[in-house]
């Protein structure tokens, strides 16, 4: 199925080219524009530094998106949710490798990436289709998890390409589904390709989700007992109903003491999904069945620290290190040790909608702010104990829609 919509996708995205016209303004390259709309500015919580809460600025002339590839559509944003790497982003995190993904050949001035929108979720409509896109129509509603070197959600309008979006389930609202994309891809990353489970081969695998009650956790045990597996989380004492809700089989408190102890006592594990990190790694790879293709797939990696630190080439070459070394001492005791990223992806979203419109995975909405509350909704998220996710609406929804 999803190899199916991957190939119809490409398909409807490599039908045509259209050549773009690169013309120079200053020190500023773009794409000349190919977008019908006549617009050129629109309201958008941007920052123009890196810092703490007080970078955060609203704007009502942040430059309107435009379409410079043929493959792009215009969404405009209805609801837009919270991450921790927003939190992280405002303050810098990951500037590098990121700066290298939006201008590759170095041609820019550094700090060119501001004023910059965070949000990395977004559930709205589509305004404007480009030149190739087939499988999309304006007025579509979509969903779709942002890559964080792309303009964000906390926006009345975003741009996006079409493998990147995917129409969002019927059965949720705006505000709902913008709870989902980029914890559902992260987690469908993870689970998926880095750790290879799938709906089909998923019936009684035990799994161990290492932080339950936040916004990939939350998504990821659904999913798990959608497809038949064996979940048991990790999580705070008061959140133990919450996961249990969501339908985790087995639940541990970590904070009633070395978690890994009640945690070693049971059978052990086929996969063991680490949204916590840190000390966690010291003893979760001994959970596993070792000779058995057990897996570890930890979400906390060094990876843009070490970028952001030493630099793309020598930061690179660290994670590579860091990485290979700690597969290959883990290899040899019969466990495989992996690190899952985030990965924006239309399919993905494609497969997740059919569940969730299913009824097999709910939203978990614990928050709601207004467009104009963006800061707040940074300060719940900075508190730290999410039990599910902090979601902005952007535009009231719409009967006519
Ligand atoms: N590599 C990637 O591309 C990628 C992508 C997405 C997310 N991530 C990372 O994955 C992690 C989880 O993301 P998220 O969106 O789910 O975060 P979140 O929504 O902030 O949730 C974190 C949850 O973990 C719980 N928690 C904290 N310490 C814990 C511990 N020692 N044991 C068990 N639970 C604990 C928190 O509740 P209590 O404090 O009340 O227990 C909270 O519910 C974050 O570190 C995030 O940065 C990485």
């Amino acid at each position: 199925m999803i190899r199916h919509l991957v190939y119809s996708r490409w398909l409807f995205h490599h039908s045509k080219s259209v050549n773009t016209l690169v013309c120079l303004h200053g020190r500023q390259t773009r794409l000349l524009s190919t977008s019908k709309s006549s617009r050129n500015i629109m309201p958008a919580w941007v920052i123009d530094k890196y810092g703490g809460d007080d970078v955060l600025r609203f704007t009502k002339n942040a430059s309107f998106p435009i379409i410079t590839y043929p493959n792009e559509v215009i969404v405009q944003v209805h609801a837009a949710a919270l991450n921790p790497i927003d939190v992280s982003m405002r303050g810098g995190y990951g500037a590098s490798t990121l700066s290298m993904k939006r201008d590759p050949l170095n041609i820019k001035q550094s700090g060119t990436e501001f004023p910059l929108i965070l949000g990395r979720d977004v559930s709205g409509v589509i305004m404007e289709c480009g030149l190739d896109v087939k499988y999309f129509r304006e007025r579509d509603e979509v969903w779709a998890a942002i890559p964080p070197w792309k303009q964000g959600s906390f926006a009345e309008f975003v741009v996006l390409s079409a493998n990147e979006i995917s129409h969002k389930p019927k059965s949720l609202s705006h505000i709902e589904a913008a709870a989902f994309p980029y914890v559902a891809t992260t987690a469908w990353s993870a689970l998926v390709n880095t750790g290879g489970l799938s709906k089909d081969n998923c019936a009684k695998k035990r799994i161990l989700i290492l932080g339950g009650s936040g916004g990939v956790g939350t998504f990821a045990i659904q999913m798990l007992k959608a497809w038949g597996a064996h979940v048991t989380v990790t999580c705070s004492q008061n959140a133990e109903r919450f996961v249990r809700d969501l339908g985790a089989d087995h639940v541990v408190d970590y904070t009633a003491g070395p978690v890994e102890e009640p945690l070693s006592v049971l059978e052990k594990f086929d996969l063991i999904l680490d949204n916590v990190g840190g000390e966690t790694e010291r003893w979760a790879l001994n959970l596993l069945k070792p000779w058995s293709g057990a897996k570890y797939v930890t979400l906390v990696t060094p990876f843009l620290q070490n970028t952001d630190s030493l630099g793309i080439a020598d930061g690179m070459m660290q994670s590579a290190c860091t990485m290979a070394t700690k597969a290959l001492k883990h290899l040899i005791k019969g466990v495989h040790y992996r690190w899952g990223f985030f990965a924006p992806s239309g399919p993905a979203l494609d497969d997740v909608r059919d569940i969730v419109d299913a009824g097999q995975i709910r939203a978990v909405v614990e928050e709601t702010f207004s467009f104009s509350q963006v800061p707040q909704a940074f300060e719940k998220l900075e508190k730290g104990h999410a039990r599910g996710k902090t979601v902005v609406q952007i535009i009231e929804e719409r009967a006519d829609l």
